[in-house]
Order: C-alpha cells, then sequence, then structure tokens
C-alpha cells in the first residue's frame, strides 16, 4: 500500500468531495479523499447528517455538513435508516438540495483556490450546481465500469419490455442478454427497477446523463480487470476515465460507520491457511428470520470453519442473534456484529469470502486474490456476482434462494477448488504488478492529478 504522507508543502490547491451518505459509498470516497491527498491537495469533505463521517479519523480534512441540518424537517426524519427504504433520501436530496448546495459551494469558492468537485455519481443535481459556478466537477463511480454500462442501457430493456416479465415466464427468463451474452435476463430484473421511468430508473437515467456530462469519472476499479468495458466507456462516454483501486492503496477501516470487533484474531491467526470461510453480506441488507436460520444451517452443515457477520438489523424483526439457539455455530464459526474488512480478506487463514456482491466487497476480495461465493440481492449486485463467476470466474452464483443442503455444498465445493483459487491469484498479481511505475495503476493515477492539476483556479 501507498505511502500517504505528505508530498507537498504547497496544498494550494483544494478538492471539495461529496460523498453518498451509506458505508459502500463513503468508503471509496474518503480512500480517494486520502489519494489526492497524498499527491498533495486540500481536501474539504460535504457530508449530511445522517451518516457522517468520522471526522476525528481525518485531522488533516476541512468537514462541512451540508443537506440535512434542520433536525425537525419531517422530509428527512421518516426515511428509514436501514434497508432499502433508506436509499429514498437519495431522491429527495436530489431534488431538492441544489440551492442550498449552491450557496455553501459560493462561500467555499470565494476563499479561491478550489480546483474542481468530486462528487458520488448517484449525485446528480450537483452537475448543474457545478456548471452554474463555472466549478469543474469530476464524478466518483463506485461500482464497476460493466455495471455502469448496464445502466447505461436500462431504457433499451425497458423497450425490450423485460421488467415486465414475471416469475412465470421462466424461458425468457433464463434467456441470454444479446449485448451482454454473460447475464441472463433475469439478472436484470432482479436489479429492482420496475421501468426506466419509476423512481430508481429515472434516478439511474439522470445518474447516466449527469455523468456524460461531467468533466470526467473516477472509478473503484482496474483495466486489468475491466478493459473491453473501459473501451465501451471511452467510446460511448467520451470524457476522461480514471481507473484505480482504491483498496490496494489503504484500507476503508477509518471511514468505518459502526465499531469493528477485532477479538477474533487470536482465533484466526491459529487456522491454517485458506481454511476459514469470511461470510458478509454488506451494511444495508436485510434478511427474513427463516432465510437467516437457511445460511446458519447451510454453514453448519458445511463442517468448514467460517467468521461471520451478522451486523445489528440484517434479520428484519430482530435486534441481533435472537432467533439462533444458544451456542447452535458450536466452536467451528465465530459470529461478529462488524470487522475491519480488508484486514479480514487479506489474513491467509482466509479461503474464501461468501458475499453479497456489493462492489466494494468484490473488488476488496479480488484484490486480495480470495474466491467468491456470490449470493445476490439487487442493483449492481446480480451484475457483479455474473462478472465475477462467468467472466473473471473468480467465484461461483448461489443461485435459486437460501436452502441449507445447496449452501453447504457450495461452500465445500468452492473451499476445496484449486484453480479458481489459482485464478484469484493471478488476478491479485496483476492488481499488485500495476501499482508499480509503468503499471496502469500508477499512470492513472498521475494523469488524474495531472488533470486537476490543469483545472484554472
Ligand atoms: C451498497 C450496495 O449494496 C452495493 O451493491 C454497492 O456496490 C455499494 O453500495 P454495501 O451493500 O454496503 O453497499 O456493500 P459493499 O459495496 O460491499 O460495501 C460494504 C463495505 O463495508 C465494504 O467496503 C466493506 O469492507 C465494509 N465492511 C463490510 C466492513 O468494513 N466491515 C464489515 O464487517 C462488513
Amino acid at each position: 500500500m501507498e505511502n500517504l504522507t505528505e508530498t507537498t508543502d504547497h496544498r494550494h490547491r483544494r478538492i471539495i468531495l461529496f460523498p453518498l451518505p451509506y458505508q459502500g459509498h463513503l468508503n471509496p470516497m474518503l480512500q480517494l479523499a486520502n489519494i489526492l491527498y497524498s499527491k498533495g491537495f486540500s481536501i474539504t469533505i460535504l457530508h449530511t447528517n445522517f451518516n457522517a463521517p468520522k471526522t476525528s479519523n481525518y485531522p488533516h480534512f476541512t468537514f462541512k455538513s451540508v443537506l440535512d441540518n434542520a433536525p425537525q424537517d419531517e422530509r428527512y426524519t421518516n426515511i428509514a435508516s436501514q434497508g432499502l427504504g433508506s436509499f429514498d433520501r437519495i431522491f429527495l436530496l436530489n431534488q431538492y438540495g441544489a440551492d442550498e448546495l449552491r450557496e455553501e459551494l459560493e462561500i467555499l469558492l470565494r476563499d479561491g483556490q478550489v480546483s474542481c468537485l468530486i462528487t458520488d455519481a448517484l449525485w446528480h443535481f450537483t452537475q448543474s450546481v457545478a456548471d452554474s459556478l463555472n466549478l469543474p466537477r469530476l464524478v466518483l463511480r463506485t461500482s464497476s465500469l460493466f455495471c455502469f454500462l448496464l445502466y447505461a442501457s436500462i431504457p433499451l430493456f425497458d423497450d425490450r419490455g423485460y421488467f415486465e416479465l414475471s416469475d412465470n415466464r421462466v424461458p425468457e427468463l433464463e434467456e441470454e442478454v444479446v449485448e451482454f451474452p454473460m447475464l441472463k435476463v433475469k439478472d436484470i430484473l432482479k436489479m429492482g427497477f420496475k421501468s426506466k421511468n419509476d423512481t430508481v430508473g429515472e434516478c439511474i437515467s439522470s445518474m447516466v446523463k449527469q455523468t456524460k456530462a461531467s468533466s470526467g469519472i473516477i472509478w473503484n476499479s482496474i483495466k486489468e480487470l475491466e478493459e473491453p468495458e473501459l473501451e465501451m466507456m471511452l467510446h460511448d462516454f467520451p470524457v476522461p476515465s480514471f481507473l484505480i483501486p482504491f483498496p490496494k492503496h489503504l484500507t476503508a477501516s477509518s471511514s468505518s460507520l459502526l465499531d469493528q470487533d477485532r477479538t477474533f484474531f487470536p482465533w484466526l491467526d491459529l487456522q491454517p491457511p485458506n481454511s476459514v470461510l469470511y461470510v458478509s453480506f454488506g451494511s444495508v441488507i436485510q434478511v427474513e428470520e427463516k432465510d437467516f436460520l437457511e445460511i446458519a444451517h447451510g454453514l453448519v452443515d458445511s463442517k468448514q470453519a467460517f467468521i461471520w457477520v451478522v451486523r445489528p438489523g440484517f434479520i428484519k424483526g430482530s435486534d441481533w442473534l435472537e432467533p439462533l439457539p444458544d451456542g447452535f455455530v458450536g466452536e467451528m464459526g465465530r459470529i461478529v456484529k462488524w470487522v475491519p474488512q480488508q484486514e479480514v480478506l487479506a489474513h491467509n487463514a482466509i479461503g474464501a469470502f461468501w458475499t453479497h456482491s456489493g462492489w466494494n466487497s468484490t473488488f476488496e476480495s479480488v484484490c486480495e486474490g480470495v474466491p467468491m461465493i456470490c449470493s445476490p440481492f439487487w442493483g449492481d449486485q446480480p451484475l457483479n456476482a455474473r462478472y465475477i463467476s462467468e467472466v473473471t470466474k473468480v467465484g461461483v452464483c448461489l443461485e435459486n434462494g437460501w436452502e441449507r443442503e445447496a449452501i453447504a455444498s457450495a461452500i465445500k465445493r468452492v473451499m476445496m477448488d484449486q484453480e479458481i483459487r489459482e485464478r484469484a491469484k493471478v488476478l491479485k498479481q496483476k492488481l499488485d504488478v500495476s501499482l508499480i511505475k509503468g503499471g496502469s495503476t500508477y499512470e492513472s493515477l498521475d494523469s488524474l492529478a495531472a488533470y486537476i492539476s490543469s483545472f484554472p483556479v
């Protein structure tokens, strides 16, 4: 990992970054902020009060809370804090945030020396605000290029009537998607849109449009993983793209919203190499109690050692582990609330990662050379899962719901599969090589810093 000490005394140029307030979006934005700081830029982070980052972990940055500063504003207080409903905040702030953000930016611009604004791609309303201030806006897209190309094709899929297909049209659901043959039609449906015109569809289409209007796109990815997709992006979206594997530069620990448990590390240190399954379904997913119990049975029946992250609120209707009988997992497993995930994935005892296929988790696993079992839920996850199982072939998809026998057998298969492990190792090596001088990451980072420095201040 890169040494993130200060590389210059002249922090003349300031970059303002504005992340989306969810763990899977805060992590890459704050990693990017640290990387840009190491390149000599001053950093200001705009953030909402909801899921505000722990500012004390970043004494070298300036922070400013924006947009949800009025505690009594019922538009925001009534939004769920867990699960899919928590994303309603994105639609509201995109709708109402422009005037307030413009005022905040005007104040920051008065000090001069601001090079650009970098926002999460899903803050699509920020493009017109930046344009009105003549401020270049770059976009951080926190998922893969593959996913973005898919999202850009939603109008096409809508015209084909994919979103109207229902579960009883099985033959059509199992068909390949012509433009993306690694996908089945059912994967498109699993993303969760009802049409290009529902609230989510409209938000995604605005994101795509305003990304195209931006001054550049930064990806938490790497050319060695997504070369064909990069070529398609450059063809369809003629703005500069910069691919940087953030987990290869630093961990996301300091932007964790939950306290991290480290008490299991002494146990993990005693386990043989590649013998422990790491299980986590990210920061947002929730499951029904009956599915949770199938997962628990599948894990125990697999007879593999495991570490399982069960976030408080993960089981719908429970605070934490109430549905699980005491002592159920026995000595083979450890259940914890939250861990320093990259550190766990980097541990040599970890043999595979059973994941919901969120992009950060997927890419952190790729960066550490850990094979995956993919159980996607919605959004980009079904796409990431297919990419990992069909394109890079460093994981397998666990399909067709939660069923303990299928779970146990998939776990045993992946833990013992030497070919998948070897492919994951080779991919990790390619990523490592990209970091050295002349490698794709090294070049991309340098050209991003030069590009930002070329903006007039
Ligand atoms: C969400 C979406 O679900 C995901 O599909 C999208 O790509 C980003 O936004 P999330 O579900 O939280 O994110 O998944 P993911 O993208 O994998 O991000 C989770 C982050 O939390 C990772 O950076 C991971 O390292 C971190 N994490 C997870 C921990 O630090 N500790 C844990 O115990 C579990």
